[in-house]
């Protein structure tokens, strides 16, 4: 983060708070109970979003060797993402040219070719078929260059390896991040690995469980067993970056810098910086580390979700450390989506038709006109 910003950003929530007031939008806003509950607007979101923009299949440490594979679920759609032997990445859909099989089976490897398990057709990790058992008589004119599994963009950026989930879309992902990538970059993600990770499935809208990150309305009530007593009350702020989103919310130790020289200030020591990467992927960047927040919407009310907490790669024998650390923060959040599921289940007795968001709530309507504006078309 640039340096500029990074004191104005605690400069802002200093004054906030000396001011006892909070981060205003100009007015309350609304959403519908539908956005949340409705399986056609669920499907319009993976159809012109899930599947149409960049989601996280994996962590570099993931695929570090030539020949790992993962094969993950992007917009409902299983996708094997693959390293090559000159260390490219690749992104394609895990079906088999032949009767459509699922080629892959195994959550990760690493395989230099894949064979199909209904009659064998095999292909290379670039991609390419390369042997089908029986062509010469059963497939004579058989042109294998046009048998290739269905290729997908795929990029390698900020530490992660994003994959589009429909073939033939040209997306460009620079100009999409690059409000976002600076900062990015400057967390380090490519030289940190996964120290613990825990994957569930929540009975929730994906939307409700992103929108329990980016305020902080909540986090002296939801949270008082757990972080409440150490952070500000109702002290966040929210800034947009494209489609993205940094939210930062304030620990209660952030006044002491009003007695330190501002060269000395350093944001992610005095609050959590959430960073919503547009639609599913969010980071919450800690003193020392960073969580790894995926979700992945399976329904209208459900939603899997992966949480990983990445240490650098110097520190990773500290395992107490870090899976004390990954315990605070699954607890904390588990908090978050208890209520997600309390709210999903709450929708269908009509109590309300619209959820209200306070002005201090704004960065959920933001959060809601972003998708709206990919959903409308
Ligand atoms: S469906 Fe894959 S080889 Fe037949
Ligand atoms: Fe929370």
């Amino acid at each position: 983060m640039e340096r500029e910003i990074e004191i104005g950003l605690i400069e802002e929530l200093l004054r906030l708070r000396e001011a006892k007031s909070h981060y205003l939008d100009d007015e309350i806003e609304f959403n519908s109970v539908d956005q949340y509950k409705s399986e056609a607007i669920f499907q319009r979101e993976r159809d012109q979003m899930f599947a149409r923009l960049p989601a996280v299949a994996a962590h570099v440490s993931e695929l570090t060797n030539p020949g790992d594979f993962v094969k993950r679920e992007i917009a409902g759609r299983s996708i094997l993402v693959t390293r090559d032997a000159h260390g490219e990445v690749y992104a394609f859909l895990n079906i088999c040219r032949h009767r459509g099989t699922q080629l892959v089976d195994d959550e990760s490897g690493c395989k230099h070719r894949f064979s199909c398990p209904y009659h064998a057709w095999s292909y290379a990790n670039m991609g390419e078929l390369v042997s089908v058992p029986h062509m010469a008589t059963g497939f004579p004119d058989l042109d294998k260059a046009q048998y290739s599994l269905k290729s997908l963009q795929c990029e390698e950026r900020f530490g992660f390896i994003w994959g589009i989930a429909t073939p033939d879309i040209t997306f460009d992902f620079d100009a999409y991040y690059s409000p976002i990538a600076a900062e990015a970059e400057g967390l380090d993600l490519a030289n940190m690995d996964i120290a613990h990770e825990e994957k569930k499935v929540h009975n929730s809208n994906w939307k409700i469980l992103v929108e329990g990150g980016i305020e902080s309305y909540h986090s002296k009530v939801a949270h008082r067993k757990t972080i409440g007593p150490y952070f500000e009350d109702n002290l966040s702020s929210y800034q947009m970056l494209g489609d993205h989103m940094r939210s930062v919310l304030m620990r209660s130790s952030m006044h002491v810098l009003r007695d330190q020289p501002t060269d000395q200030w350093r944001l992610r020591d005095h609050a959590n910086i959430i960073y919503t990467f547009f639609p599913t992927t969010q980071l919450l960047v800690q003193k020392d580390h960073v969580v790894w927040i995926n979700s992945r919407p399976v329904s209208a009310g459900q939603t899997e979700l992966r949480l990983a907490t990445l240490a650098p790669k110097s520190r990773l024998a500290e395992e107490a450390y870090w899976e004390k650390n990954h315990q605070i923060t699954s607890t904390t959040l588990n908090e978050d989506f208890v209520i997600g599921e309390s709210i999903q289940s709450g929708f269908a007795s009509g109590a309300n038709d619209v959820i209200t968001f306070g002005r201090f709530e704004g960065a959920l309507p933001e959060f809601n006109r972003t998708i709206m504006r990919h959903t409308a078309a």
